[in-house]
Formats: structure tokens, C-alpha cells, sequence
């Protein structure tokens, strides 16, 4: 049995290397460069495919397993919204995820730049490193005296609730599909504007449906409670950037933390020689701003997720070959 994993990072190779100490009757060949119309003729002889990228596995590249008879592609993250959908369809190429590699590790940056945000961590930051150790006029609110919408509640939106709730703050949710044990709780509102009304701090833990394409846009932010914070941690397609710095430069949004963002891919987890090589002037603006936190796409970035989501993708590679099966075979309707 043969796998070959795409882009495989240094930081996941140890749990590679421990997999296949594990799996002596798999051949597993690594290979650092991501999955594209460049390498995909590397695959040619492999039972399986493995990888991990934020660029899109496009339509050549999916047609090429088929001309190679591959019919097995494992994710090593949750989102799917890079494939070529139809082009898989199509094919019949049976693909799993790692959909629960870590919710807590999500929910823990959540946390922690909800706390950030609440407590001008940035401004008194930039402050001390130009020798001004003042309070004022920075002075913060407490997480307990807010209430925190959550918008979504899968694995990681019900982690943050329960993680906010020992900060003693007043939760409420929106989700299409509701959750029964929090339904129970009476935590959910019935619409989105609901919810945008009532929160002081919005979190964000929808997938990058198209149905969710551009949910935060001017109109929502004229439902939101004035001086609301915004936290996306789920996938940058669900905030209308545009209209985000639109909301900040007005005041009615008076914080954002964003580990996500539109236009990410090729910036987030790459380098630049300074600030204004930065190929994106949204990106740009809202890195300058005091209220703005950002970071490149870290939440899942933990060594117990990044082990998840290289080992179970590898466990779901080998049991579609083997079988034909997995629990974590992705259904496309
Ligand atoms: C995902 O699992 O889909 C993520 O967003 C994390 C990814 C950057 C590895």
C-alpha cells in the first residue's frame, strides 16, 4: 500500500514519522511541495493521496488522479471549500477530512483574542514599546459583564460556549441546525439580526458555504449593537472586508480579531521583506489599526491538533484503500 503526502510540513513530520514507525506494511513518501499541476504527476503509482493546502486542488490537478486511477484523497484539515467539487464528483473520488482534530485548540484563540480585544492588549503594547507605561485612556470592560454571540455552534462553536461560560459571561447562538442539550438552555435566538442586535463580542464558527458568503457586509453591521467586537476564526469568505474597515473607521464596530481573512492565501504562512511588501492594502489597514487584531491563520496551529490532523488523515487514507471506507468520508450532495 502506497501513500504519498503532499506539503508536509517540518512541524508535522515527527508525527508522520511516528505513523508510519506504526504502519510497517504502508510506504508513505513525503513530499514537501504542495499538491498542484507541478507535482501531481509525483502521485503516479500511489494508492492514496494525503495533503494539506489553503490553494485551490484544481480541476487538472483532480483529473489527473483519475488518469492515474487514484481514487483516494485524504485532508489533513476540516475545509473543503478549496476543492473543485464537481470535478471530484465527477471523478468519484472518495474524500475524507479530519473534522474534529482539535476544537478546543480553535476555541483557545478565540479566547484569547476575545480577551486581547477586551483588554487593549495592542494599544498598551505599542504604547510601552515607545516608553508610555500609562492607563489612560485605555481603560477595558470585563468578559463577564458582556454578552458573546456565538454564530454557529458545531464542535468548536459549543467549545467556545462552554469555555466563555467560566468567565460567567451571557452566551446566545444562532444556527440553522440547533443544538438539543442548548436548545434546552434556551441559549439560541431565532435569527441572525437577533443576534447581531444583542452581542457585544460576535464569534464566528461557520464553514465558507456559499450561503454564508459575505454574512458580515454593511447591512448586517447596521443590525450590529454599536461598538460590538468581530472574531473570525473560521474562514475569511464570511466577512466582507470591505465593509469590516467601513464599520471600524465609523466606530460602530469597535474591534475586530480576524485569524482569518479574504485574499489570505499566499500571505498568511508566508514572508515578506517588510510591511509594505504586503501584496494586500486590506490586510495592510487593518494591521495598522490599534483595534484590529490579526493573526495568520493560527488556531488550528497546536501540536496536539497538528498531530490529529496528520494522523488521522493518514488512518482514513489507509482504511479507504484497504476497504473502500472511513468515518470520515466527506459527503458531497
Ligand atoms: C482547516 O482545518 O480547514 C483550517 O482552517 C486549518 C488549516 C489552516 C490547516
Amino acid at each position: 500500500m502506497k501513500i504519498i503526502a503532499y506539503g508536509i510540513r517540518n512541524d508535522e513530520e515527527p508525527f508522520l514519522k511516528q505513523w508510519v514507525n506504526e504502519h510497517p506494511e504502508v510506504d508513505v513518501k513525503v513530499e514537501t511541495n504542495l499538491l498542484d499541476e507541478n507535482t501531481v504527476d509525483k502521485s503516479k503509482g500511489f494508492d492514496g493521496i494525503v495533503a494539506y493546502q489553503q490553494k485551490p486542488y484544481s480541476k487538472q490537478v483532480i483529473n489527473k488522479f483519475s488518469e492515474y486511477g487514484i481514487k483516494n484523497l485524504s485532508l489533513r484539515n476540516v475545509g473543503i471549500d478549496n476543492l473543485d467539487i464537481e470535478t471530484i464528483k465527477k471523478n468519484k473520488i472518495k474524500v475524507t477530512n479530519v473534522p474534529s482534530y482539535s476544537p478546543a485548540a480553535i476555541a483557545e484563540l478565540t479566547l484569547t483574542s476575545i480577551l486581547e480585544l477586551l483588554r487593549n492588549s495592542k494599544r498598551f503594547q505599542k504604547k510601552i514599546e515607545l516608553g508610555d507605561f500609562s492607563w489612560e485612556p485605555d481603560i477595558s470592560n470585563e468578559l463577564n459583564q458582556m454578552t458573546i454571540g456565538v454564530y454557529a455552534t458545531g464542535r468548536i462553536g459549543k467549545k467556545v460556549i462552554d469555555f466563555v461560560r467560566g468567565f460567567g459571561a451571557k452566551i446566545i447562538a444562532y444556527d440553522i441546525y440547533q443544538d438539543p442539550k442548548l436548545k434546552d438552555e434556551g441559549i439560541y435566538v431565532d435569527t441572525p439580526k437577533k443576534l447581531y442586535e444583542n452581542s457585544d463580542i460576535l464569534t464566528l464558527h461557520a464553514p465558507a458555504v456559499k450561503e454564508n458568503y459575505h454574512l458580515i457586509n454593511d447591512d448586517t453591521i447596521d443590525q450590529m449593537k454599536p461598538g460590538i467586537k468581530i472574531i473570525n476564526p473560521a474562514r475569511g469568505d464570511l466577512i466582507d472586508t470591505d465593509a469590516l474597515i467601513r464599520g471600524l473607521d465609523s466606530g460602530r464596530i469597535s474591534g475586530a480579531a480576524l485569524d482569518v481573512i479574504e485574499n489570505e492565501v499566499g500571505i498568511f504562512n508566508n514572508t515578506f521583506d517588510s510591511f509594505d511588501k504586503i501584496p494586500d492594502e486590506n490586510i495592510k489597514k487593518l494591521i495598522s489599526k490599534d483595534n484590529v487584531i490579526i493573526t495568520p491563520h493560527i488556531a488550528f496551529y497546536t501540536k496536539p491538533a497538528v498531530k490529529n490532523m496528520v494522523q488521522d488523515a493518514l488512518n482514513a487514507n489507509l482504511d479507504l484503500i484497504k476497504t473502500g471506507i472511513s468515518d470520515k468520508i466527506v459527503k458531497f450532495d
